[in-house]
């Protein structure tokens, strides 16, 4: 098994050189460093992965506070537990350490037992946590999974309908060869061409139904929107008029295609949804700069200042009450029980938006349509 690697950080070398002496007989399992200062701690912990941090609170310069504020602000350290060695005294700095999210506090002069059972236990907590977030990522890839595969269904019988006019008007050109030979160039072309157009249908839903679970890439959404309303096309009653609107030159975003392609169906499948007759969905993309003046979203969610790409898509369909406003991301919550309704849908469209640092608002009445609007982060696409 691996070493646990434990970092220890403190100004005063006598101490450090003390705990070394003292851990001595754990080095066969626990690969032990000792730094001097805050800063000399950041720069390791940036380059090596470490199971636990030990920290004097009081040093000069960056103290153990600034070092713990310094680790739980940064997405990549906040996880990583830190115990705190204080003076008896420090009331207010014991209590600022655990209002950071310290683990654990050891007095000094630490005892060696007292040291050895609080690393150990540490150590176990972050086990099981490390635990936990692999089973949470495997269930939420299972989460992913399934409503694809929810969204594939409801594709699918669109498409089926699609598909049978097709062999309909392959049925009627095969007819009309028999009848008059003198149309059999034509009738050939127009049978080519609707094979062409099932084909390319069953192509489009096989390929998200594909169960691959692929990273992000710099991505033109552009493209990716419309490949995925063409399909909707095929899919949504033909009483739904589906259009979209784009500019052309899209700054490119970190994507995961997949996911973007499952927000996209689920919120137009929910807006198809919500339109009992004739009625309209718009899926429009632009780019946009919020700045400090730009009204708060209504759902409650603040979007910060800063450039984005939007994606929204409006339906002129029956939209949403408080009720249904306030339940609509948890997950289950559907009112279509009883018609093949999960209520995941949205739960996974949120989660898809989280995994792109994205912001969602949502603006809706009853009987006043409905406007989703995503907010994708350029900033966190460049560089
Ligand atoms: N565009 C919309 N117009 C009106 N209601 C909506 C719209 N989008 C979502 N909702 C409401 O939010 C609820 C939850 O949506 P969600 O997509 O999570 O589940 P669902 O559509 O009911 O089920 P599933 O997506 O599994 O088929 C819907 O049942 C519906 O009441
Ligand atoms: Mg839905």
């Amino acid at each position: 098994m691996d070493k646990k690697k434990i970092i220890f950080v403190d100004d005063d070398d006598k101490i450090l050189n003390g705990l070394k002496r003292m851990l001595h007989d754990s080095e066969d399992k626990w690969e032990l460093n000792f730094v001097n200062s805050a800063d000399a701690a950041i720069e390791l912990i940036g380059s090596t992965q470490f199971d636990v941090v030990v920290s004097d609170v009081k040093m000069p310069e960056k103290t153990g506070i600034d070092l713990l504020r310094e680790l739980k602000s940064n997405e990549e350290t906040k996880a990583l537990p830190v115990i705190m060695l204080t003076g008896l005294n420090e009331a207010d700095l014991k209590r600022k350490a655990l209002e950071l999210g310290a683990i654990d506090l050891l007095n000094k002069p630490v005892q060696f037992e007292d040291l050895h059972a609080r690393i150990n236990s540490v150590l176990k907590v972050k086990e099981f946590q490390d635990e936990l977030l692999e089973k949470n990522s495997l269930l939420e890839e299972q989460l992913y999974q399934k409503q694809k595969m929810e969204v594939i269904g409801n594709l699918a019988s669109g498409a089926f309908h699609d598909i049978n006019n097709i062999l309909a008007i392959i049925g009627g050109y095969s007819q009309l060869i028999k009848v008059n030979p003198n149309l059999v160039e034509k009738s050939m072309a127009q049978i080519n061409e609707s094979c062409k157009l099932a084909s390319k249908l069953i192509q489009q839903v096989l390929e998200f139904a594909k169960s691959k679970k692929e990273m992000k890439s710099l991505l033109d959404i552009g493209i990716l929107i419309e490949d995925g309303t063409e399909l909707l096309r095929h899919c949504i009653p033909k009483r739904i008029e589906l259009k979209l609107e784009k500019p052309d030159n899209l700054v490119k975003l970190q994507l995961n295609q997949t996911q973007i392609f499952q927000l996209l169906m689920n919120l137009c499948l929910n807006a198809a949804n919500a339109i009992t007759d004739k009625g309209e969905i718009r899926v429009k993309l632009s780019e946009t700069f919020l700045d400090n003046n730009h009204a708060a979203s209504t759902s409650g969610e603040e979007i910060p200042v800063g450039r984005y790409v939007t994606l929204s898509v409006s339906d002129s369909g029956y939209g949403m009450g408080n009720k249904t406003l306030n339940g609509m991301f948890t997950p289950f919550f559907s009112k279509k029980w009883g018609e093949g309704g999960t209520g995941l849908g949205m739960v996974v469209v949120q989660r898809i938006i989280g995994n792109h640092n994205g912001k969602i608002n949502v603006e809706s009445g009853s009987d006043a349509g409905t406007r989703i609007t995503v907010y994708f982060p350029v900033e966190a696409s460049l560089n």
